[in-house]
């Protein structure tokens, strides 16, 4: 290979992971750290495969590499601890996500994040270093615990602050330099982290379920507040939004807000409000990795307080019902991407309910 090259091809496999380790399973910690494996197999960083998340597997089916028969390049951020990450990630070396290939199916594990070193910023998505030491655990505990199985290493500054998990979720540049999933990072006067609130202490111990719009999502209810304004002809309904990113992130999601009014007894809906962000190319929605712009964007933005407002006029005794929630999957997609068959893509995700009354 011509020198060059040579450095030219060091430098790509770089940008794309600082190459495949080997981890123990995730399993190997459940019988000491029971409650966290139990909670963790119920989060979407366990089931982040296109074996267990049947959404990532429609998108993944659509996509280029994969009809080409190319790379899994999704692997990257989707299955971090496979063996082979390697050859997932680069161009013709066809290794794709497999069931009988226990790596492949580990997810975002245990031991993938507990050995997060530090993270490089980089222009297309940002790159995980992993430690070379496989027994040894990064932990923002303070006091000198110690395990029959593994060293604890406390004095990792991204396990302190909470931002080890930008390597994957800060943002995803497609090749059109479009970022297709950007998460506005928690300003430094923030108390909040993305761990602080996603990862709450529960029971005593760091929660593991990763709360978000898949399931858990009650425990973020607190961060998002819904109140009611009435004026003399109309009212108005303002939704708060604490987090320090967009209210969802994935530009699969589409948040609606269901507002009703009890007059009487008589039950009068109001029309549903939506809050999306729609990527395209030449003016109509595209897939992610097609998209070359951001055709309209309403989604409620990281801190931002929306009002909408209502054109009808409420008396004493008219209540108010307003509920937020999500589909995970924009309907006007659903079909396209096969998943009409699938709850976890069809239904609407209820997250927070509020009920006013006129007095
Ligand atoms: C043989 C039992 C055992 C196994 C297996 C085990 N651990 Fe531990 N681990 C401990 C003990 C004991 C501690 C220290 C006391 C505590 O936190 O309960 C600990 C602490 C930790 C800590 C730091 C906790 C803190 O509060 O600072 C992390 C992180 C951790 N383990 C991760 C893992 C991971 C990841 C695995 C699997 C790859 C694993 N452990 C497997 C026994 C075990
Ligand atoms: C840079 C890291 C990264 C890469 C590379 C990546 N993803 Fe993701 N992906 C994420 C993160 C983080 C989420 C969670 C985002 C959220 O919930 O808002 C996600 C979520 C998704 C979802 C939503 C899944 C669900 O259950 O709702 C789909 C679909 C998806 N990714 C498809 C892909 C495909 C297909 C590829 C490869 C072509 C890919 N991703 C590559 C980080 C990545
Ligand atoms: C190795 C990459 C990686 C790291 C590191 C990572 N995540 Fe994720 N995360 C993902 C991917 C990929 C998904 C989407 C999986 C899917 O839906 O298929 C995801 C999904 C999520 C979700 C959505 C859950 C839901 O119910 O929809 C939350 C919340 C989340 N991650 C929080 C975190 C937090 C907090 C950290 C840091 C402690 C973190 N992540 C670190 C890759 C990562
Ligand atoms: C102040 C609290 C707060 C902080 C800080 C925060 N989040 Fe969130 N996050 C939320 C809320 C509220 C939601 C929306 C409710 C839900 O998804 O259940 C959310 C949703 C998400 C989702 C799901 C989005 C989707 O489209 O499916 C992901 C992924 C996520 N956050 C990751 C992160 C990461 C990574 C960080 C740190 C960079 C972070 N969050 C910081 C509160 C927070
Ligand atoms: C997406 C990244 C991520 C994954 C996956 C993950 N952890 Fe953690 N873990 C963290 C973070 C962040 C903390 C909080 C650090 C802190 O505040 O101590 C933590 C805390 C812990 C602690 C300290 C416990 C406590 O009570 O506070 C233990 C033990 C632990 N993890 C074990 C595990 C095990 C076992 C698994 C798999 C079943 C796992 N972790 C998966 C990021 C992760």
């Amino acid at each position: 290979m011509h020198f060059f090259a040579f450095i030219l091809f060091i430098v790509l496999t770089l940008e794309a992971n600082d190459t495949a380790h080997s981890f123990v399973k995730s399993k190997e910690c459940q019988s000491c750290h029971t409650e966290i494996y139990e909670e963790f197999t119920s989060s979407m960083h366990f089931k982040s495969t296109p074996q267990k998340d049947p959404i990532h597997k429609a998108v993944w089916d659509k996509h280029p590499q994969n009809k080409k028969l190319d790379r899994y390049g999704c692997g990257k951020c989707h299955t971090p601890a496979a063996n082979d990450l390697d050859d997932m990630v680069t161009k013709g070396k066809h290794s794709f996500p497999d069931m009988q290939n226990e790596t492949h199916q580990e997810g975002i594990s245990c031991a993938y994040c507990h050995r997060i070193q530090s993270v490089k910023l980089n222009k297309k998505s940002n790159i995980n270093i992993i430690s070379k030491e496989n027994k040894k655990y990064f932990s923002a505990s303070k006091e000198g615990k110690i395990s029959p199985f593994h060293t604890i290493d406390t004095k990792n500054e991204i396990m302190q602050n909470g931002t080890l998990c930008i390597g994957c979720h800060s943002h995803k540049m497609n090749k059109h330099k479009l970022n297709v999933c950007s998460t506005d990072l928690p300003g430094t006067q923030d108390r909040e982290s993305c761990v602080s609130c996603h990862m709450p202490k529960k029971d005593g111990h760091t929660f593991h379920g990763f709360a978000g719009s898949h399931s858990n999502s009650e425990m973020l209810k607190e961060y998002v507040d819904i109140s009611l304004t009435k004026n003399k002809d109309d009212f108005s309904v303002s939704i708060k939004n604490h987090s320090s990113h967009a209210l969802l992130l994935h530009p699969l999601r589409v948040a609606v807000l269901k507002v009703s009014i009890t007059h009487n007894g008589k039950v009068q809906k109001m029309k549903n409000e939506i809050f999306v962000r729609v990527i395209g190319h030449n003016g109509k929605p595209a897939m992610p990795w097609k998209a070359s712009v951001t055709l309209k964007d309403t989604m409620i933005k990281a801190n931002e307080k929306r009002i909408v407002e209502y054109n009808v006029g409420l008396t004493k005794g008219d209540k108010v019902d307003v509920v937020l929630g999500w589909f995970l999957v924009n309907p006007k997609a659903v079909k396209k991407l096969g998943l009409q068959n699938e709850e976890v893509a069809t239904k609407f995700i209820e997250f927070k309910k509020e009920s006013f009354t006129l007095s």
